[in-house]
């Protein structure tokens, strides 16, 4: 009976996710990418998030906005962790902003966002690595978020090295198709290519990397506390741990006088 039952559940399961897998691959496909931020003690790799700060200066930020994401942040342990001075200059080199003191416009400092941009109807991209964390896995579950870690960055990457090359026409707009994409096809033209972007300490720069670089760096920006909320999250099972060892102890002692009364009667 238990052989039985245990045969069908097996069998329930497999015809589950082959089920699944066949209706995934006619829909959007994320790649699992190994980021350093995935586990209990992942953490972000600060050369990679310089890396892919370069990245959305010189190509992303011509048509993506980053505002919620203030500069000075760029210097922040954890984070890209750069040098004051390299932010202040970063900030006056790259960016202006509107200053309604001056009303006019001035370089950025530290202290201001990253601008808005709202030219080429992109999305804002300082949150999107979380938006698009979504429900990875056969019917949306989960699965793959909880047993493999992947989420908004694995998106993102996916999307940018996901074109096929392939392009059509809709309503007056280039559509290119993109396998991570959901639906199939983008309005966004493939944004990098192979050595697209040169790097001062020469690593590699082929689509694959740089992909990862700034999603790497998108999910820094959306959440550039995941270390402190890791680090909360293991002293709280820690904490929680002890205590339950703590309580079992006592209330091994709290009976046992009773215990042994049982015995001998
Ligand atoms: C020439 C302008 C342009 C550039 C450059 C560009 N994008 Fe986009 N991007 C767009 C537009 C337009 C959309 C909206 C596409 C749509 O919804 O069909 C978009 C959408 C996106 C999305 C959202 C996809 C979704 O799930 O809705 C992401 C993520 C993204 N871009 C990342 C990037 C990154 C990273 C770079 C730099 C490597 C970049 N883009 C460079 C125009 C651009």
């Amino acid at each position: 009976m238990f052989k039985k039952l245990a045969l069908s559940a097996t069998l329930a399961l497999a015809v589950g996710t082959t089920g699944a897998y066949a209706a995934g691959a006619s829909d959007a496909h994320v790649e699992d990418f190994a980021f350093s931020f995935e586990g209990p003690f992942g953490k972000y790799d600060q050369n990679q998030l310089q890396r892919g700060l370069q990245i959305y200066t010189e190509v992303c930020a011509a048509c993506h906005g980053l505002k919620y994401v203030p500069l000075r942040t760029l210097s922040d342990e954890g984070g890209p962790h750069l040098p004051e001075d390299q932010v202040r200059a970063y900030a006056a080199q790259n960016f202006e902003v509107f200053d309604a003191e001056l009303d006019d416009f001035r370089p950025a400092r530290p202290v201001d966002h990253f601008p808005e941009n709202n030219g080429a109807g992109a999305p804002d991209l300082s949150m999107m690595a979380k938006a698009r964390a979504g429900f990875h896995g056969p019917y949306g579950t989960g699965i793959n978020q909880l047993f493999k870690g992947m989420g908004g960055a694995e998106y993102i990457a996916s999307l940018l090295s996901g074109y096929t090359g392939k392009e059509k026409e809709e309503a007056g707009t280039t559509l290119y198709e993109n396998t991570a994409f959901p639906g199939g096809w983008i309005s966004m033209g493939p944004p990098l290519e192979d050595g697209l972007v040169e790097f001062a300490d020469g690593h590699s720069n082929d689509l694959h990397h740089m992909s990862e670089d700034i999603a790497a760096f998108l999910m820094w920006t959306a959440e550039p506390k995941m270390m402190a909320r890791k680090q909360a999250g293991l002293t709280a099972v820690m904490f929680l741990t002890l205590l339950s060892v703590l309580l079992y102890l006592t209330n091994k002692r709290l009976w046992a006088p009773h215990k042994k009364k049982a015995k001998s009667a």
